[in-house]
């Protein structure tokens, strides 16, 4: 299939708008609200209709007139004021069936191929990794899985922060607990819990003035090429980097090492960053600092005069700022990677960051206006009370922590459904209910707002959760179990409403993939992959199975078959595992 379905729609409609004195008005494609609309409206008759001073209605009939649908739909309908409702023929959905289970991309088109670059993750290394690097690891992960399916090329950068002041005070912290200095505690193992590392490396900088003296000597020297502070801090980052990897491990998220590109990547660049903008007359200088003025980012004063933004890009001290790094990464990932699209996947916090320096970038000509540069924000995540996610004692919770209480929730649950399973298997299942879980209750909610983080919703097995659609795979994989004899050529048709209905709907596929991929939203996907699997269900009620015959029964089992696999390749998609029993 060269096309997705509103794709084939859309270039039929055009046409046939086209050919009615229309060239170029657009069709407006929608799936119908209402069964009585038919499958999908055509809704931009008006408009083109508007625009030329013609009756709508009657240019909907010359449309309808012109529109070439044949062996595609079953009916046109003009409603309203110009509406046109399609009614797709059962033998096209059966047949669009029949070749997405002849593939095993599913037959999804691949078009507009770009290089991405997908910027998610990218946690500070001087810490452990938590709740708000898990949003940004889930939906990047997401994405680029989706955006790779679709044939782009995707290119992960995980740009850990590995630079700044903090790694002068643990480098310096370090080497004193390996001393067995003072508040280090000698045992060897300081490393092992990264959080209460930097918690006694923070108490000892504001606590001893001369541990902190000598952490602001570190820092100068590692930003000056000290061999010896050098390599104490790339073992620092070694050892935080290898947790994060535990934590990518567990989830199934597939970040490398040689995704990371960290700020620190960055260091020769900044001053020829802050030159550059000099030179482009963009920056200047301004109580000493190096300032880019943003007029489109103006603030209203009380006396009614505006102050434009000011993008700091080097401070006083001569230091570079997170915002100068973004530039040069900006520049790296344009001129190096040859990127089509940017995507950062970031705390919507961030937002005004983003946007200004998306700004600065396109003034600097660091990337031109065919390369797309997109802020993926996302909200907070929050604890049951309508408070940031805390522990209970109200400090940060651990990635890793919150991973395994997930696996043992989940293994209770499954025990109890499931007690006659062998411990090993149940164990399997946990761990991809789980996990499967906290991600789908991630992706699932628009990513724009924030969530809460609720163990028992996100573990029902009703509902849109991920246990419910891992529980209709299951169910789909026992069906094949006892089926014994399955043609896997057999003919699809499509008699019964139900059949139909879950044909539609897997014929959609293609178009929910193309969504999340346009507009970087995961959670349009699950709530695909939610209306398959009630489809399937409906349809598992209506229709029997196992117990229909012949071309029936054989029939049904391939729209059994395609449910499985879209399913299977769409939770996939969510970086979320199927199970064949739960
Ligand atoms: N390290 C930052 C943080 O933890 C996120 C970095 C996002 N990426 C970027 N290019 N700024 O908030």
């Amino acid at each position: 299939m060269s096309q997705t379905l509103l794709q084939l729609l859309d270039s039929r409609v055009s046409a046939a708008l086209a050919a009615c004195g229309c060239e170029g008005a657009p069709a407006i494609i929608q799936p119908a609200g209402r069964p009585e609309f038919g499958d999908y409206q055509a809704n931009g008759v008006m408009a083109a209709a508007k625009s030329r001073k013609m009756n709508p209605r009657a240019l909907a009939e010359q449309v309808v007139a012109a529109l070439d649908l044949s062996g595609i739909a079953s009916k046109l309908e003009i409603a309203g004021p110009g509406f046109i409702n399609i009614t797709l023929a059962p033998e096209f959905l059966a047949q669009r069936a029949q070749a997405a289970l002849g593939q095993g991309d599913l037959a999804v088109p691949k078009a507009d191929v770009q290089r991405v670059v997908v910027d998610y993750s990218s946690p500070n290394l001087a810490k452990e990794m938590h709740v708000g690097h898990l949003r940004s690891t889930i939906i990047g992960d997401a994405l680029a899985r989706v955006l790779r399916f679709l044939g782009n090329e995707v290119i992960a950068q995980n740009h850990v922060g590995d630079w700044g002041t903090q790694f002068g005070m643990l480098t310096a912290f370090l080497i004193e607990s390996e001393q067995g200095g003072a508040g280090a505690g000698a045992d060897g193992m300081a490393l092992n819990d990264l959080e209460d590392f930097y918690r006694r490396a923070k108490q000892r900088f504001d606590e001893d003035e001369a541990f902190a003296t000598r952490a602001r000597e570190y820092v100068v020297k590692l930003q000056g090429g000290d061999a010896q502070v050098n390599a104490l801090w790339k073992r620092f980052l070694d050892v935080s980097l290898h947790h994060c990897e535990e934590v990518y491990q567990e989830l199934g998220v597939g970040l490398t090492r040689a995704d990371v590109r960290g700020e620190s990547a960055y260091n020769n660049d900044l001053p020829v960053v802050v030159r550059d903008l000099q030179a482009k007359g963009l920056a200047v200088e301004s109580q000493g600092a190096q300032v880019v003025f943003l007029d489109e980012f103006k603030t209203k004063n009380q006396d009614g005069s505006e102050t434009p933004a000011a993008y700091i890009v080097q401070k006083q001290d001569g230091g570079y700022l997170y915002a100068t790094t973004d530039l040069a990464a900006i520049r790296y990932r344009v001129a190096q990677l040859k990127a089509d699209r940017v995507l950062y996947v970031v705390d919507a916090r961030q937002g005004l960051h983003f946007n200004q320096l998306f700004t600065v970038s396109r003034k600097a000509g660091y990337a031109p206006d065919a390369v797309s540069l997109e802020h993926v924000g996302f909200g907070v995540m929050l604890g049951e009370d309508g408070k940031p996610f805390k522990t209970r004692s109200g400090g940060t919770v651990k990635l890793a922590e919150l991973l395994q209480e997930a696996t043992e929730r989940a293994f209770t649950l499954v025990s109890e459904k499931n007690p006659d399973l062998p411990e090993p298997q149940r164990r399997d299942i946990a761990r991809a209910v789980g996990i499967g879980a906290v991600k789908y209750a991630d992706l699932s909610k628009n990513r724009n707002s924030d969530y809460v983080f609720s163990w028992d919703t996100m573990l029902a097995f009703e509902g849109n959760t991920a246990p419910y659609l891992q529980y209709a795979y299951t169910r789909i994989a026992g069906v094949f179990r006892k089926a014994e004899d399955v043609d896997a050529s057999a003919p699809i048709v499509l008699d019964e409403p139900a059949e139909r209905a879950l044909a539609l709907e897997l014929a959609r596929f293609a178009d929910a993939l193309q969504s999340v991929a346009r507009e970087t939203m995961p959670h349009f996907l699950c709530s695909y992959l939610y209306n398959l699997a009630t489809q399937f269900m409906r349809f598992y009620e209506a229709c029997p199975v196992l117990k229909s015959e012949g071309a029936v029964r054989a029939s049904r089992l391939q729209l059994c078959r395609l449910t499985a696999e879209t399913l299977r390749t769409g939770l996939g998609l969510l970086g979320i595992d199927v199970l064949e029993a739960m």
